[in-house]
């Protein structure tokens, strides 16, 4: 039989199962990964246990299930579970663990050996459609994504309410898949070393003011995440920005843009990759005045120096084995200013944000993006959420 068909084959998958009537498929998700040949261990709370048993979920997995933290007189090494897995997959996972995912509340096995796990965490949440969508789930959502997890999306249909709706648990046989595509691609930047800026860049005037831009960073954490995803060793050097950096990633905090610079020029001799997606800033004032600048009468003048162009400078010392990416965010003549961008910096590809697109650019959870190459192609993308877009960047770098 050809190799593709058992590609989770040795794969160490450990479920954790709580209180959601989805847990019925669970049954289904053990048997299709133990015909793929993984190896399964399925750890359940006690809420999970009122709707399957134990029982047929170590008959299937042929392992035994983990309930508590303790049996009898023996303490359940959680911490074993955790290191052993290859990913740790959380279907289903209800409302009420998804908030003590956000919070670090540890009452239960699952809780402790989520905590204490090395391995990706995929979470597959289900519930009813008004649960799914109250700002308290919305917002440990976004938590639980900000520690590195991912999160698998919901189905559109019938809900254990009789209601129809959001927010029923991926099917099993898409987890296989996601499973699937998830250990190849995990492949794929092993052993690289990758180097990213985001954000925007503080250029300081005085001890309370600086010059600075409206990029929050989330385009290059997403690009980070996305390497790191497969299996890359991720650097990423970042502006000024509140968002969260999972800590898979080797994280750099600056904030001007000569600082980001020297952290580049730093790291990028031993980096494969380099994706510059910061908004660095082009000036910067002549003079930082130490004490805070009065205001008077008449007009403000600031005179500004040009900074020195870090993707640039990346370009001219580039080996050949080196790969290149920058970014070009364009308000006209977009196509022609993008490919003058990737030749006057010597960049192997160039991304077009084009602020002309609804859902492209700095304020949007979603981006547009059109990719060119530096023998001639162009691929257009449409608009997605950040996460898939850093998807299909990371994909073209990889593909070529
Ligand atoms: N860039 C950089 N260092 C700078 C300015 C820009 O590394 N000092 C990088 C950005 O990270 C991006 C690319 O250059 O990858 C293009 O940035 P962009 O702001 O679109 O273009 P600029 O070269 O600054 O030109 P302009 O602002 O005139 O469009």
């Amino acid at each position: 039989m050809p190799s593709f068909l058992f590609m989770l084959q040795n794969k160490k998958i450990l479920i954790a199962i709580t209180g959601s009537i989805a847990a019925y498929k669970i049954a289904t998700l053990v048997r299709l990964m133990v015909k793929e040949n993984a190896i399964v261990k399925v750890i359940m709370t006690d809420a999970a246990q009122n709707f399957i048993s134990a029982l047929t979920l170590s008959t299937l997995s042929k392992n035994e299930v983990h309930t508590s933290l303790s049996t009898d007189n023996t303490w359940a090494n959680h911490v074993m579970l955790g290191l052993w897995a290859d990913v740790m997959l959380i279907a289903p996972a209800s409302c009420n663990t998804m908030s003590k995912m956000a919070n670090g509340i540890c009452d239960n096995i699952l809780q402790a050996v989520y905590l204490s796990a090395r391995c990706p965490i995929l979470v597959a949440p289900a519930m009813d459609e008004d649960m799914w969508k109250h700002p308290s789930t919305k917002i440990n959502i976004e938590k639980i994504k900000s520690f590195g997890n991912i999160i698998l999306p919901v189905n559109n249909g019938e809900l254990a309410s009789g209601l129809i709706g959001e927010g029923r648990m991926a099917e099993p046989e898409f987890m296989i898949d996601y499973l699937k595509e998830f250990f190849t691609s995990k492949q794929e930047l092993f052993g690289k070393k990758v180097l990213i800026t985001a954000g925007p860049t503080y250029e300081q005037l005085d001890p309370v003011r600086f010059i600075g831009n409206y990029s929050t960073g989330k385009m290059g954490i997403a690009i980070s995440k996305a390497c790191a995803n497969r299996g890359a060793d991720v650097t990423l050097v970042l502006g000024p920005s509140v968002e969260q950096v999972p800590n898979n990633i080797k994280l750099i905090n600056v904030k001007s843009s000569s600082e980001m610079l020297d952290a580049c020029l730093l790291n990028f001799k031993d980096s494969d990759i380099a994706i510059m997606s910061a908004a660095v800033a082009d000036y910067t004032p002549v003079n930082v005045a130490e004490q805070k600048i009065k205001k008077n009468d008449g007009l403000m003048t600031l005179e500004l120096k040009k900074t020195e162009d870090i993707l640039k400078t990346l370009g001219s010392i580039k080996t050949g084995k080196q790969i290149l990416v920058g970014f070009a965010l364009e308000t006209e003549n977009e196509k022609e200013n993008a490919l003058k961008k990737m030749n006057n910096k010597n960049a192997d590809f160039i991304v077009l944000n084009s602020l002309n697109d609804t859902g492209a650019g700095f304020a949007h959870n979603t981006n547009k993006i059109t990719i060119f190459d530096n023998k001639g192609n162009q691929f257009d993308f449409e608009t997605k959420s950040k996460d898939l877009v850093a998807i299909d960047i990371v994909q073209k770098i990889i593909t070529g």
